[in-house]
This record gives C-alpha cells, structure tokens and sequence, in this order.
C-alpha cells in the first residue's frame, strides 16, 4: 500500500542522481506498483520542481501507473506485426471478456489491460502476455483458455 514516508524514502535516495525524476518514477512505480498523486508534491518539492512539471512527466510515460493494478494485468501487442495477423480482433476480445479498456482496470479490479508495443514474439503473433507471461499466437479462444483459471 501507499505509504508516504517510505515514498519519501525512495525519492531522498534518488533525488542526486544526474536527471533524478525518471529513476525516481521508476523506483516509485515498481515498490507501489504505481505512482501515487501524492508522490507528486513530494518530488517537486524534493527536486525544486513545480507540480506541473512533475505531473507531465508522469503523464507523458505511460511506464508509470497512476493507480495500483487489478489482481492480474494483461499486455496485449498492439504493434505492427501483431496488428498485421489480425490483432485488432484480439484487442477487441481481450477488451471486452476482461471488462476493461485499455489503460484501465475492471470494475471488479480483477484485471488491468494494457497496450505494449513489440514482445519480440512477432514471428508468432499476435502476442499478449498475463502476469508476466508471454502468449504466441493468440486467438480469442485461445486467450479464454488462458484466462479461464483467473475469472471469477
Ligand atoms: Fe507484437 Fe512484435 S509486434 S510481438
């Protein structure tokens, strides 16, 4: 969980490296599993940096989560060679069994979707990857086989 003191922790041990706001981030992003709005004036007033340009920071990257991640998360390919064997219908699959747009967790915060681009599985695309795992040649079928143990 969020903790602010540890948070501010990580942003001291950080804070003198050379262009310390994007090791920042990441450490952030990887001990919370996101980057909490509050870790925002932290950083700015750590760094001598306005809000503003902290928070576009963190916008522009979509490394950064702005909120912590469903129990499971879902990386679907959404690049060219995926896109070329169909991906588009698996995007939309994906979206629509999972209840989540991508970018976004579901309602019942079971899964986050999200876009990457390129896992280096284009030989057998499309790919996706759950929880870390990667998945070649996916079909809607074949991502309901994979996700039927994480439903429910
Ligand atoms: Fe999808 Fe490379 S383009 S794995």
């Amino acid at each position: 969980p969020w903790d602010r003191d540890a948070a501010r922790g990580i942003v001291q041990e950080h804070r003198n490296l050379e262009g310390a706001l994007l090791p920042i981030l990441h450490a952030l992003n990887e001990h919370f599993g996101y980057v909490d709005a509050e870790a925002v004036p932290i950083i700015a007033d750590e760094l001598n940096l306005s809000r503003a340009e902290v928070h576009g920071v963190i916008s522009f990257y979509h490394d950064f989560r702005k909120e912590p991640a469903g129990r499971h998360v879902v990386k679907v390919c959404r690049a060219e060679a995926c896109q070329s064997m169909d991906g588009r219908t698996l995007e939309t699959h994906v979206a629509k069994r999972l209840k989540a747009e991508f970018g976004a967790t579901s309602a019942d915060r079971n899964f986050t979707l999200e876009a990457v681009y390129c896992l280096g599985l284009c030989a057998c695309s499309p790919a996706l990857m759950v929880d870390g795992e990667l998945h070649a040649r996916v079909t809607p079928a074949r991502f309901d086989a994979i996700i039927a143990d994480l439903t429910g």
